[in-house]
Parts: structure tokens; C-alpha cells; sequence
């Protein structure tokens, strides 16, 4: 949602079609591997991972085939376990502070915990079946219920504070990068 309505100067396409950062903010961030983290605004390239593993929760109801069930899914689990990791680590403690929150930001959190636990009962298995696709449609439903409220509720709340987003996104962008190293 948030990629289409900014469209300046592309300094860079990034693969998961995310907006291009929004100040470029002369940092070598984005240059060489990090095709897939461009620095930009914290909230934007949390949408853009929201979008796209939506569109991998798409592909994965579509595929009759099990080797690509299982390439999707590790996709998937490797895509949310970055995505949470950077929001519990970077995005949630500084949100939940700028906005004195005591409610989404906890709530979140507990969703993320029920998201995990899926993961790890498809993480790596092989799909055999209406057990493992009932797991894979399942977690499609947590995500997508908890990203409507992020996006919903969690970032317009956090887009009324302060917070130097540019600045957050540089941090997790950065993070990211490691992240997904070592993924
Ligand atoms: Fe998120
Ligand atoms: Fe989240």
C-alpha cells in the first residue's frame, strides 16, 4: 500500500519494489548487497515487507506443487522472522515509548509469540499434507490481522509523535542487512 503513492527520483529499485528513500540521505547504506533494504522511512519499509509476504501467502495458496510449497514457506518464515526481530528490537521499543504506549505494542508482541510458534512447526518440514497447509493458511490469517493493525492503528499513532523515521529506518536497514546475512 505504501509503495505506490511515492514516486520521486528511484535512486535505486529495490527488488521488493519499496519506495525509494525519501531523503537521500548520503549515507552508503544502500549500495551493494543490500538490493532488498534500501534506507529509507522506518514505516514504509515495514509496509513493503508486509506486501510482500502477503503476496508470498498469495503465491503459497495458488501451488499444487511440494517442492515449491517448501520454498515458499522458507521464504516466508525467513521473511517474518527478520520482520519481527527488527520491529521487537528497533521499531516497537521506540514507538512504544513516543507514544507512551501500554496496549498495541504488547499486544503486538503476543501476536508475533503465536506467529513463532507456527513458524516453527513448518520451519524446514517437508508438506505433506492438509496438516501443514492448514499451518501455512492459518499463519497467513495471524499475519494478516496483525498487520492491519499495525497499519490501521500501530504507525498512524506512531506517525503523530516525533520520531525521526528516516533515522529509525537507517537503523533498521542496517540491522536488516545483518539479519538476513546470517538467515
Ligand atoms: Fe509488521
Ligand atoms: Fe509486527
Amino acid at each position: 500500500m505504501a509503495t505506490a503513492t511515492r514516486k520521486k527520483p528511484a535512486a535505486r529499485k529495490t527488488a521488493a519494489g519499496k519506495s525509494p528513500a525519501r531523503k537521500s540521505t548520503a549515507r552508503k547504506t544502500g549500495g551493494r548487497a543490500s538490493s532488498r533494504a534500501a534506507p529509507g522511512d522506518a514505516i514504509a519499509m515495514l509496509k513493503a515487507d508486509h506486501k510482500k509476504v502477503s503476496a508470498l501467502f498469495d503465491q503459497f495458496e495458488k501451488t499444487r506443487s511440494p517442492a515449491k510449497k517448501k520454498e515458499i514457506v522458507a521464504t516466508i518464515c525467513q521473511e517474518l522472522t527478520v520482520h519481527t526481530t527488527l520491529e521487537e528490537e528497533i521499531f516497537y521499543p521506540e514507538v512504544k515509548a513516543a507514544m507512551k504506549d501500554k496496549e498495541l505494542v504488547p499486544e503486538a508482541k503476543v501476536e508475533h509469540a503465536s506467529v513463532k510458534d507456527l513458524i516453527a512447526q513448518v520451519e524446514g518440514r517437508e508438506p505433506d499434507g492438509e496438516d501443514y497447509d492448514a499451518k501455512v493458511k492459518v499463519m497467513g490469517e495471524f499475519v494478516k490481522h496483525h498487520v492491519k493493525e499495525e497499519q490501521n492503528e500501530m504507525f498512524p499513532k506512531a506517525k503523530k509523535t516525533r520520531l525521526d523515521f528516516v533515522a529509525l529506518g537507517e537503523r533498521m536497514t542496517q540491522r536488516k542487512q545483518e539479519l538476513m546475512a546470517s538467515a
